[in-house]
């Protein structure tokens, strides 16, 4: 089981408790930003390319000093990134060999649902005699072979997606031990822009954790005994907050750059917390953030922005440039939301003149345009807290917590559909298989950081937004759900039959 860390502080039920850690912590800014590997595939061919992880785990120096049991895909926290291009098929196979079941799901990807890592098509770990799933009728319909192949057509936009653990109940803890890893799409539209590439384009995965006095994760127990009527601690009831703030694995870390400029493709891959991010020059300037991407690929054009709010398994392509600065200058990638220590996410050090690389001023063209009035099926759906069953306490869709027997929305296949979403409480809202625009937030117009392309929507305490999509790839049994990692696990999640 997990450790719980008892040292939380209490704060409002909306943000959550703060799990604080029990170790000393690095100064900020002192540890080098890793940059994910990149994983080689083990087979190509004409087509498609063939890769093979192996999901353990590893003791790995996240805090100088300590060694911190994870669990990883290939030994690696974030995973190793995987690069695939638009319409190549790409073919993982996935070994477990963690002392649990996991379940892999490639976020924003146009997967066949086979493929898809429904929560309970587990992968069982060599011994397994547990309860993996919902019931032991799953782990025995599961296949339990050690081992899955997951095929991805990926034919997509180019974007960053990424994969993560999806085990039903259990997605939460998974993730938090290291169960997350990069995967990007690439296109000919994005190769024509002649965007910064190589070391000038830089993954960065944002993920808060906290550290036990052994220097092991911290995470609440879930023990009815805790908290009577809750069922489950504090911390966890509105999704689990560290107080370290990792980037790719690395806390508070610094990257040195020259005066040129630079594509930062930021998820955030953090359970539970949001963030505002700015990037604060040392003269006290904030330099924009120009955002060329959501979730799903490329803008039409580039918008502009101060700082950028995102929320849990959202991503932004952003273009950020140092030419304005001196050699020597130091810029903050800042967190608005956050305090203290959790103000800060990383550091640009200004180390090297470099050239001068125009920003484009057009985009991509193969934005779907979905009208309004073409919508087969208009959908209201609320996102709140309720009691289940049992009386314990839940994160509810319509009132009703996950069941995987039970059919939610059917929607038919090549159907334009309109959501009409509403919060109670911050929830992240992301739909399996398709991408959708944002149609509308609190019956006024989008945000300007709501264009595009996008696979989750940040919903805002009482807020509301419309969406629109159109249901096409594949049939079968997908999901949409609240990202907050905790919130899904805790029922806020349901079917999305595609017949
Ligand atoms: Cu990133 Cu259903 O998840
Ligand atoms: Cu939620």
């Amino acid at each position: 089981g997990l450790a719980l860390s008892a040292a939380w502080a209490r704060r409002p039920a909306e943000t959550g408790a703060e799990l604080r850690s029990e170790v000393p912590l690095p100064q900020a800014f002192s540890v080098p930003l890793p940059i994910p590997p990149v994983l080689a595939p083990v087979a190509s061919t004409a087509d498609g390319d063939r890769y093979e992880l192996v999901q353990r785990e590893v003791d790995a120096e996240i805090l100088p000093g300590f060694a911190t049991r994870l669990w990883t895909y290939d030994g690696v926290f974030p995973g190793p990134t995987i690069e695939s291009r638009r319409g190549r098929h790409t073919t993982v196979l996935h070994r477990n060999e963690l002392p649990v079941p996991t379940v892999v799901h490639l976020h924003g990807g146009r997967t066949p649902a086979a493929s898809d890592g429904y929560p309970t098509d587990l992968v069982l770990p060599d011994g397994w005699n547990g309860h993996g799933g919902h019931s032991m009728a799953d782990d025995r319909a599961a296949v339990a072979n050690l081992q899955r192949e997951y095929g991805f057509p990926l034919d997509q936009r180019a974007a960053m997606l990424w994969y993560h653990d999806h085990r039903m109940d259990f997605t939460a803890p998974a993730i938090w031990r290291g169960l997350a890893g990069i995967h990007f799409v690439r296109d000919d539209v994005e190769d024509a822009l002649g965007l910064p590439a190589g070391d000038r384009e830089l993954p960065l995965m944002i993920a808060d954790r906290a550290f036990d006095a052994d220097g092991q994760l911290a995470y609440p127990s879930v023990d009815p005994t805790l908290t009577g009527e809750h069922g489950v601690t504090e911390p966890y009831l509105a999704g689990v907050l560290g107080d370290v703030v990792l980037v790719n694995g690395a806390p508070w870390p610094v990257h040195e750059v020259d005066t040129g400029l630079y594509r930062l493709r930021i998820l955030n891959g953090s359970n539970a917390r949001h963030y505002e991010l700015e990037a604060l020059a040392d003269d006290g300037r904030a330099l924009p953030l120009v955002q060329i991407g959501s979730d799903q690929g490329l803008l039409a054009a580039p918008v502009r922005h101060r700082s950028v709010p995102i929320a849990p398994a959202e991503r932004y392509d952003l273009l950020i440039d140092f030419g304005d600065l001196p050699v020597g200058a130091e810029v903050r990638l800042a967190n608005r939301l956050g305090t203290g220590r959790t103000a800060d996410v990383m550091q640009f050090r200004v180390v090297r003149a470099g050239e001068r690389t125009p920003i484009p001023e057009t985009l991509a063209d193969d934005l779907p345009e979905w009208d309004r009035s073409a919508a087969a099926v208009v959908r209201d759906l609320a996102f709140r807290a309720g009691r289940m069953d049992d009386g314990r306490h839940g994160w509810l869709i319509d009132g009703l917590p996950f069941d995987p027997a039970r059919p939610d929305v059917t929607a038919r296949l090549g159907d334009i559909e309109v959501w009409r979403l509403v919060a109670d409480v911050h929830h992240p809202i992301h739909l399996h298989l398709v991408g959708f625009r944002i149609l509308s937030r609190g019956g006024a117009e989008p945000l300007p950081h709501d264009a595009g392309l996008k696979d989750t929507v940040a919903l805002r305490p009482g807020e509301s937004a419309e969406i629109i999509t159109r249901f096409d790839g594949y049939r079968g049994r997908y999901l949409f759900h609240c990202h907050n990692a905790e919130h899904e696990d805790m029922g806020m999640m349901a079917n999305l039959e595609i017949v």
